[in-house]
């Protein structure tokens, strides 16, 4: 079938009565009413888990389905987050639980570096194993549910509170970031958690901005890294606060049903972000399957909850169609098997701690709010295992040499007076968890704040490991901590022969302000007087070192001309081993291969797009996201901006050159177009067991004592209220047509998780050598590029990238594959992606800007 007759079918299935157009971008298809499609089951284990969930949820009574769905409330159990649970069949509540660098409010686990420097290691095996270790974190103290990774913000604006817990602006890389960290995280047996979805990209008026956003653009930018976590399996996925083309988040059909559940043919569960749920029927037929925190609700409701018993309720009264919930609880609990199914099915472990008592008391409150239950809830679990090694290692390979002057600065060679200068090189006082969930800004910075970091076990800060192998060289160090004192700065600089200036530069999320910065940064200048602190050690000492600890990029045009300041290191957000890891980078025991994950502009209007601060209508605030596609380099390469240093950059302590480059392409006929979907509709909806729907059974049982205030799944009534549900149908009442359960067409784009796999077959081979021309070993991260033609595609957009040793003097050969999605746009009107007839060009780069190899590519047979 044409893909254009398959769109017209698609609005034909989907009925006839579709009203509105509000939530669907310019040039989309009207889907304010479309059903939210069914889990289907499907390859990469879903079939398999499907089967295990529908078995279960057939079990189940119409309150036990909605108790898998509803939080039972904020602070009232162990978790961030807590499911209710199935006491009949010996299932305990699920355990969500943050943050994005360490398992949030709990002890004797670690804090790995940010998201952000995981992108700068252009590593995939770096990401797996991060994955890996804080997925064995997470499921050690019996969490089921990890809250990250993130994609969203992707970075749309650089001073962005959040972007350091994804990965980076560029959404090839980003989505390589998920794929590898909810590919690691749930090999351990803990469902990861895509969050935020979507265009979460500040934090000023996170809880209602409406973006307006273009179909291309959503689909070529910000939905691309969900696909690859799609693809991954993820569990779950976490709807944002914020509002698109007019609908919140966690009720938008658009993007719920239409692009996650349908075209990208995700079979996991969409949670709420805490508080992110504003409806009980339009949440449920937007798309949404799982409430958190769990309470709150409208005003006066006798449920205290959207959803609990006022779910129950529209399922009795048919305002929501049985199926619905029997979908929501039929994903959880396949997302709970497959997950399971992944590491071998162990016996899950209790929940071991409590996110509410702090983590050096051990007795307290099970349901901390009401204060019931004490019990012993911190055991204390120790989930270090030896991550410390890793996160050491990440940590260093992730720091990006910006600046090496005449490539002879750094490595240091035996230095015999050295300069410390800077508070970021230092302990904060009270130590690293002085301040909950990091919200004061003191002494090195290691992590950003909000709810992504967790407890230190321990912070080396960067003096404390410099001076201990400044000691092992019989060396002098001078220290001068204070960033407002520059006179002590400055003797302590004069005369040293390097001077190691730290200066960093904080954010996070937007319940918390530091210094005036609510989450979202309010420049991209250095914190703590740090440009000053530089500019005073420079000019005394014309070998002056900066080490910058920053979430993102800062201004640093003074620095990178500056004849004094000899080299620049970015180390960015790197957890606990911070001090270990610049020193390993510093004295060339580790050759550094980070490459910067974004563009580093001379001025915050280089990167086009802002943080909307203050909003004309503070009460109604909107945004337009019309920069499109254009964001970070390719922002700056469609403006002709040069950068401070380009996305990509990172020098190490050797040099490569890249040579002979081969274009293979895949010789096949229909080469250029992907296959339809195998499946072009889905089954019809399908409801797991009977809905017994007398009053009685589903009621609490009179001897049932509640805890106070817990949001529970049964009804409540008045004698008012009681006929409604009596006398309606138990199917939906099909008038909306969100309640219609007959067979959806599959999109064009869809068909499997992460979209049609056409889409991930390779249609060219490119091949280069990489030629170590140094004396010492390295790693070089060889980028590729592919320009998509014509003038409406950026200049080039990263497609690939690896992260390659080559010993000194050595060549390497190396392979890196094209996607059909690679070489794709997509297009709106047909709702799919292309492969235009324009010419391609591919180039390989050490940056962005700095292209080694160029080719173009030969046209594929359609
Ligand atoms: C709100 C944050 O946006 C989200 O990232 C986090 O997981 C939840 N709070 C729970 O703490």
């Amino acid at each position: 079938m044409p893909l254009t007759t398959a769109f017209v079918a698609t609005l034909a299935i989907f009925g006839t009565a579709i009203l509105t157009n509000a939530d669907a971008p310019a040039g989309a298809p009207p889907l304010s009413l479309f059903p939210s499609p069914w889990g289907q089951g499907g390859d990469y284990g879903w079939d398999a888990a499907y089967a295990q969930a529908r078995a279960f949820v057939s079990n189940l009574t119409l309150v036990e389905k909605v108790n898998l769905t509803t939080g039972t409330g904020w602070e009232f159990d162990r978790c961030i987050g807590n499911t209710g649970s199935v006491p009949r069949l010996g299932f305990r509540s699920l355990c969500l639980q943050d943050g994005t660098v360490a398992v949030r409010y709990t002890d004797k686990n670690s804090v790995f570096p940010a998201g952000i420097n995981m992108a700068a290691t252009f590593s995939r095996s770096l990401m797996r194993r991060r994955g890996e270790a804080m997925g064995a974190e997470f499921r050690g103290k019996g969490i089921d549910i990890a809250l990250g990774p993130v994609a969203g913000p992707l970075g749309r604006v650089p001073a962005g509170g959040r972007n350091w817990e994804g990965f980076s602006p560029d959404p090839y890389l980003t989505g390589v970031g998920m794929f590898e960290t909810v590919t690691g995280m749930q090999s351990q047996g803990v469902m990861a958690t895509a969050k935020h979805y979507i265009l979460n990209e500040q934090e000023h008026y996170r809880n209602n901005v409406d973006v307006t956003i273009d179909d291309r653009t959503m689909h070529e930018l910000y939905l691309w890294p969900f696909a690859d976590a799609v693809r991954a399996g993820v569990g779950s996925v976490m709807c944002s606060y914020n509002k698109i083309n007019g609908n919140y988040s966690c009720e938008n059909s658009w993007t719920l049903n239409y692009l996650l559940k349908n075209e990208l043919n995700f079979q996991g569960f969409v949670m709420s972000d805490w508080g992110a749920q504003h409806s009980t029927v339009e949440s449920a037929l937007g798309g949404l399957d799982m409430a958190m925190p769990g309470d709150g609700g409208p005003r006066g409701s006798i449920y205290g909850a959207y959803w609990g018993g006022a779910l129950t309720e529209s399922v009795l009264n048919g305002t929501i169609p049985a199926w619905r919930v029997d979908d929501m609880a039929a994903r959880i609990m396949a997302s709970y098997y497959k997950v399971a199914a992944i590491s071998g099915n162990k016996p899950r472990p209790d929940i071991n701690f409590s996110a509410w008592v702090p983590p050096n008391v051990t007795v307290g409150p099970v349901y901390y709010r009401a204060n019931a239950s004490i019990e012993e809830v911190n055991l204390h679990v120790d989930v270090q295992a030896d991550h410390g090694a890793l996160i050491r290692e990440i940590a260093a390979k992730s720091t990006v040499l910006l600046k090496n002057k005449q490539d002879k600065t750094l490595p240091l060679r035996k230095p015999a007076r050295i300069a410390i200068v800077g508070d970021d090189a230092q302990d904060a006082p009270g130590g690293p968890n002085a301040c909950v969930d990091n919200k004061c800004y003191k002494g090195t910075l290691a992590t950003g704040y909000g709810s992504g970091p967790g407890n230190f076990p321990y912070l080396v800060a960067p003096a404390t490991a410099l001076k201990k192998r400044a000691a092992a060289d019989n060396a002098t160090v001078v220290e001068a901590p204070n960033n407002w004192d520059l006179d002590a700065a400055q003797k302590a600089a004069e005369g040293a022969d390097v001077a190691l200036v730290f200066a960093s530069a904080d954010a996070g999320e937007g319940y918390i302000t530091i210094d005036g910065n609510t989450g979202d940064r309010n420049n991209l200048t250095l914190w703590g007087n740090g440009d000053a602190l530089i500019k005073a050690v420079a000019s005394v000492n014309n070998n002056t070192v900066v080490v910058l600890h920053t979430v993102g990029p800062v201004i640093l045009d003074y620095a990178a001309a500056h004849e004094n300041i000899t080299a620049i290191l970015w180390a960015g957000l790197p957890g606990q081993e911070s001090g270990n890891a610049i020193t390993d980078v510093l004295y060339g025991d580790v050759a550094p291969q980070g490459r910067s994950p974004f563009m580093w502009g001379a001025n915050i209007s280089d990167y086009g797009a802002e943080i909307m601060y203050t909003s004309p209508t503070p009460q109604a605030p909107s945004q337009n996201f019309t920069e499109g596609i254009y964001i970070d380099y390719r922002y700056f390469q469609h403006a002709h901006t040069k950068a401070v240093y380009p996305f990509g950059h990172g020098l190490t302590y050797t040099r490569f050159d890249f040579e002979n480059l081969t274009v293979h392409p895949f010789h096949g006929e229909g080469a250029a177009t992907a296959a339809a979907p195998s499946k072009t509709t889905t089954r019809p909806a399908q409801t797991y067991g009977v809905v017994n729907s007398s009053i009685e059974a589903n009621e609490a049982p009179a001897a049932f004592k509640g805890i106070k205030p817990f949001v529970y799944p049964w009804l409540l009534h008045t004698n008012s209220s009681l006929p409604k549900w009596l006398n309606s149908s138990t199917t939906g009442d099909n008038r909306d047509p969100r309640t219609n359960g007959s067979a959806q067409a599959v999109l064009p784009a869809g068909g499997a998780p992460g979209g049609n796999p056409g889409l991930y077959d390779t249609v060219y081979a490119i091949g280069f050598d990489i030629r170590n021309r140094g004396t010492v070993n390295g790693t070089a991260v060889p980028q590729l590029y592919v320009q998509l033609g014509g003038h409406d595609n950026p200049w080039g957009v990263l497609r690939g990238f690896d992260d390659v040793a080559v010993a000194a003097g050595e060549r390497v050969h190396v392979e890196m594959n094209l996607t059909r999605r690679d070489i794709s746009n997509w297009d709106t009107e047909k709702q799919n992606w292309v492969i235009t007839d324009l010419q391609k060009y591919v180039f390989i780069g050490r940056s962005v800007v700095d292209i080694a190899l160029n080719s173009s590519l030969p046209a594929l047979k359609l």
